[in-house]
């Protein structure tokens, strides 16, 4: 069984082969960084043409790159939220075009649901129950995650995401966008305990909050114009990671899950992978990391979890299904599918 993913929610264009819903054939990815970079952020209305440019490109890229035809593709499964809305509708839109012409089934995918199945592509030897922490550009959610449709968001930000607060802070110095992965390694020749940024919302609730960095970030470049950058990244990295580390495991202890896995552009963070495990194992718990290729966004994850719902959980949707710019990834699963599904005629 082959399942043909397609991945276009933000600004990665991306297609994904998977045999048996495990075996990844091939997982191709169009970053449209450089066309957002004079930016400092993702344009909408240019990222919805591009994906429209780009992905029937990349379709046939995957196809020949894995030596399959068309005949062969069991399964369609694209994200259909969140996201921005343009470049959802392309995605959504293709994925249905395939379904009709080739008259297969189709499956919309949540796309941080999307980001846990990249655990299960790694790790699938290490199944739910287990608490997700899902840090991305977008979103920064902790879910109990009970079993591969059954998710319970326990906590999320308030304000901005956790690799938003790098983006901006990236922003701020003229680090370019997306600026996690320039943060990722000035930091590593920097002293975290050089400037002390605040840890907000810690030890309170679940959720967290990263706007107030931002700014403590503006005040503190307004006193020091010249500031050790790498000084400033590790100091202000190590404010997030402190937040991400405490209130996943504080979560896990609560609801009693010994196992946490990481998923999303930020999980490949190299000091949030350094610092977790040991955190983690002083209370007796496992920290998770898929690869870094699959933490950050790409579609092998989103065939991963079409897979699963349709094989495991006789799922499909109907091709009437709408893109959903907010959907919500508590309860998503089981409610996301009809139970006598309109297969389109
Ligand atoms: O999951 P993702 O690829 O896209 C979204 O769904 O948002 O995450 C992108 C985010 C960006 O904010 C980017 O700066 C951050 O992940 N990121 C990193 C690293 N690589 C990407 N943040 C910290 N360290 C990295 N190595
Ligand atoms: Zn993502």
């Amino acid at each position: 069984m082959i399942t043909l993913g397609i991945e276009t929610s933000c600004d990665e264009t991306a297609v994904a082969l998977l045999r048996d819903g495990k075996e990844i054939l091939t997982n191709v990815l169009y970053s449209q960084v450089d066309l957002h970079a004079r930016y400092g952020g993702v344009v909408p209305e240019l990222a919805s043409r591009d994906h429209l440019k780009k992905l029937p490109y990349l379709v046939e890229e995957a196809l020949k790159e894995a030596g399959i035809g068309w005949g062969e593709v069991g399964l369609v499964g694209a994200t259909y939220g969140p996201g921005l809305i343009g470049p959802l509708v392309v995605g959504v839109s293709y994925a249905k075009g395939l379904c009709v012409a080739l008259e297969l089934p189709f499956v919309g995918v949540h796309h941080l649901a999307a980001h846990l199945f990249a655990h299960r592509l790694s790790r699938p030897d290490v199944p739910p129950p287990f608490l997700g922490l899902i840090v991305s550009g977008g979103h920064t959610e902790l879910v109990v995650v009970r079993d591969w449709d059954d998710f319970h968001v326990i906590g999320t930000t308030r304000d901005d995401a956790a690799g938003e607060a790098l983006d901006k802070l990236g922003r701020l110095v003229g680090l370019g966008y997306p600026a996690g992965p320039a943060i990722d390694s000035l930091a590593r020749k920097g002293d975290p305990a050089a400037i002390p940024f605040p840890r907000p919302m810690l030890g309170e609730g679940f959720d967290m909050s990263f706007a107030g960095l931002k700014t403590a970030a503006v005040r503190w470049l307004k006193d020091h114009p010249h500031p050790d950058l790498a000084d400033l990244c590790a100091s202000y990295l190590e404010a997030i990671v402190d937040v991400l580390v405490d209130k996943a495991i504080r979560a896990a202890r609560i609801y009693e899950l010994q196992r946490i896995v990481v998923v999303g552009g930020v999980a490949a963070n190299s000091r949030l992978r350094e610092v977790f495990p040991g955190r983690a194992a002083e209370r007796g718990m496992e920290v998770f990391f898929p690869p870094k290729e699959l933490c950050t966004d790409n579609a092998a994850m989103v065939a991963a979890c079409a897979h699963f719902l349709f094989t495991e959980r006789g799922y499909r949707d109907p091709l009437t299904l709408s893109p959903e710019a907010n959907l919500s990834l508590d309860g998503w699963g089981k409610a996301a599918v009809p139970e006598e599904p309109d297969v389109g005629g």
